[in-house]
């Protein structure tokens, strides 16, 4: 799968048409940054005049609350194929409880801690079940419904490690996974960011928050998404 592939291929995913409020994911592996930063722009939008819903994927409504929970202390090995089935549920009833009824206003924005790409890069690239397969997954309405832009932060499998253990974090079930699942994370979403050039926009997350920061704002106001 390459840019090209995907533009011929898989015309479905697109972005809300103008007029409609703005849908902006994050996404990179643990330790990344991405609360951090959904909250610093969050705060800013709405200085700017914006209503903001802070989301987070698997999540964000009762129903995927309860299969996070299933998923993430599950203590038998899931398939891949299921894993990606459940989040794919979830973010279908996130879409059609939150995001959708939300962006039919244009001063609403979504900010959105995980989203497709984050099934491209574990259930994907890590858990091998492939890009296409994802895509087949999410080819119908309103799973193909794809970000304005998505944030990736990256940082190194290394660093991701380093700063989960300054966090003194417990494992989860995908952290209690090695060093070799983060390296795999790392190329999935280094593919996603190749795969979908168009949409993601890659930012060094070893800078500092307010250089991220600076750097997502200067991205959105370049694309004539904010002020
Ligand atoms: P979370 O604690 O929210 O992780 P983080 O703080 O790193 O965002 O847990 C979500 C976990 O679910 C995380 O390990 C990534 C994983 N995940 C998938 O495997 N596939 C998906 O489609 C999504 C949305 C998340």
């Amino acid at each position: 799968m390459n840019a090209q592939d995907f533009k011929e291929n898989y015309p479905q995913f697109q972005a809300p048409q103008q007029g409609q409020g703005l849908f902006i994911s994050f996404e990179g592996i643990e330790g990344s940054g991405k609360s951090t930063q959904i909250q610093i722009l969050s705060q800013y939008l709405n200085e700017q005049g914006y209503q903001t819903s802070v989301l987070r994927e698997p999540g964000g409504t009762i129903f995927g609350e309860k299969l996070r929970d299933a998923i993430l202390s599950s203590k038998e090995s899931l398939s891949a194929l299921a894993e990606a089935h459940l989040f794919a549920s979830a973010r279908a009833q996130l879409l059609h409880e939150k995001i959708i009824p939300k962006l039919k206003d244009p001063k609403n924005v979504i900010l959105l801690d995980r989203y497709i790409d984050s099934s491209f890069a574990y259930q994907g690239v890590a858990r091998g079940l492939g890009i296409n397969e994802i895509l087949r997954i999410h080819h119908t309405y309103p799973l193909c419904l794809f970000p304005h832009t998505t944030f990736y932060l990256a940082i190194s499998p290394e660093d991701s490690l380093k700063r989960q253990e300054a966090r003194g974090q417990e494992r989860d079930y995908f952290e209690s996974e090695k060093f070799q699942f983060t390296q795999k994370l790392f190329e999935g979403f280094e593919k996603c960011s190749e795969v979908f050039n168009q949409r993601i926009v890659k930012i060094d997350g070893n800078q500092t928050r307010e250089d991220v920061s600076k750097q997502i704002k200067k991205t959105l106001s370049n694309r004539n998404l904010t002020p």
